[in-house]
């Protein structure tokens, strides 16, 4: 600290530096959450670099990006649509392709926050159904639209393993995109099936429950940390994005707002992401 904060952001190439060849002005691009992991498994190096936390991040009227951390964005896109991209849609996207998920599996998702409303979207195209979780009865409503194909309140029936069983014939889930950590993840071994996945988001709980191992080991579970992405995999959804005309769903601010915008986000009443425009 002190640093400029949000990893994400979109906007127009301004100008290049000497030699770039990549990038042209005008050209419609966002940065990429960690500058420096193009493709390939994660490394202790590319894991530097990470925009708003190693390095100023995109809450800026301009910012200077190197030729690599950058990725042209799907036509269909604003820049406000764009910028929910780098870090919550390619982390969904990453979590999903993690489960080996064949079309008619079902995934389960914590909540409605970025990351969550993402996976429902990509589960959908993967053909997969989608059950869901949310502390509220509008949020769920508005998770319908979007193709949830079942959800429950979180806050009236506490017991969602147990709904996730009946949901699947007692089976349990193909997969859970774990976004709450020690609060819910206890709950997810249970909701899951034999020989189904994890994947291993977040931490938004800050509950000190113990970690049941038996269910990981009874079930033969494979529990996989997501950790954002590389250059290569937001290209990759971004295709998959503008072949379906993909919209993010979100909420806009303007920049002068973005206290009310950070409180939102704090208190937990905004579904998908937040995003502020600069002008
Ligand atoms: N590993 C990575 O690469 C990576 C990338 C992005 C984010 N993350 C992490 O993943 C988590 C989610 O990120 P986000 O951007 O999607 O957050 P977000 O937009 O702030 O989403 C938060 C939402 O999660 C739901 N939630 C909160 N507590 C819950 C609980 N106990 N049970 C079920 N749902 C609960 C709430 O939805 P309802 O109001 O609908 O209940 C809340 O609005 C965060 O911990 C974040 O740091 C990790």
């Amino acid at each position: 600290m002190p640093r400029i904060p949000c990893s994400d952001g979109a906007g127009e190439v301004l100008a290049v530096g000497e030699g770039v060849t990549a990038w042209k002005p005008k050209d419609r691009v966002a940065g990429i959450f960690m500058q420096n992991w193009l493709d390939g498994p994660l490394t202790p190096d590319k894991a530097k670099g990470a925009l708003g936390g190693d390095i100023d991040g995109m809450a800026a009227e301009k910012v200077v990006l190197k030729e690599t951390g950058l990725v042209a964005i799907p036509e269909h896109m604003s820049f406000e649509e764009a910028a929910t991209l780098p870090c919550a849609a390619v982390t969904a996207w990453n979590a999903l392709s993690a489960g080996n998920l064949k079309p008619g599996a079902t995934v389960l998702i914590l909540g409605t926050g970025g990351v969550s409303i993402f996976a429902l979207q990509f589960a959908r195209l993967r053909g997969a159904r989608v059950i869901g979780i949310s502390g509220s009865d509008e949020k769920l409503a508005r998770a319908y639209s979007l193709g949830l194909d079942a959800g429950l309140n979180y806050r009236d029936n506490p017991e969602w393993d147990r709904w996730a069983l009946d949901e699947t014939g007692g089976e349990g889930v193909d997969l859970v995109v774990e976004v709450g950590g020690l609060g819910t993840i206890g709950r997810s071994l249970r909701a899951v099936r034999m020989g189904g996945s994890i994947s291993q988001v977040g931490v938004l709980t800050g509950s000190a429950e113990p970690l049941p191992l038996a269910p990981i080991l009874h079930k033969q579970l494979r529990i996989q940390g997501i950790y954002v992405g590389s250059r290569k995999d937001f290209e990759e959804m971004n295709q998959a994005i503008a072949l379906t005309v993909l919209r993010p769903a979100g909420e806009n601010f303007h920049w002068s707002q973005a206290r009310e915008a950070f409180a939102r986000m704090e208190e937990g009443s905004h579904f998908g992401k937040l995003v502020l425009t600069v002008s």
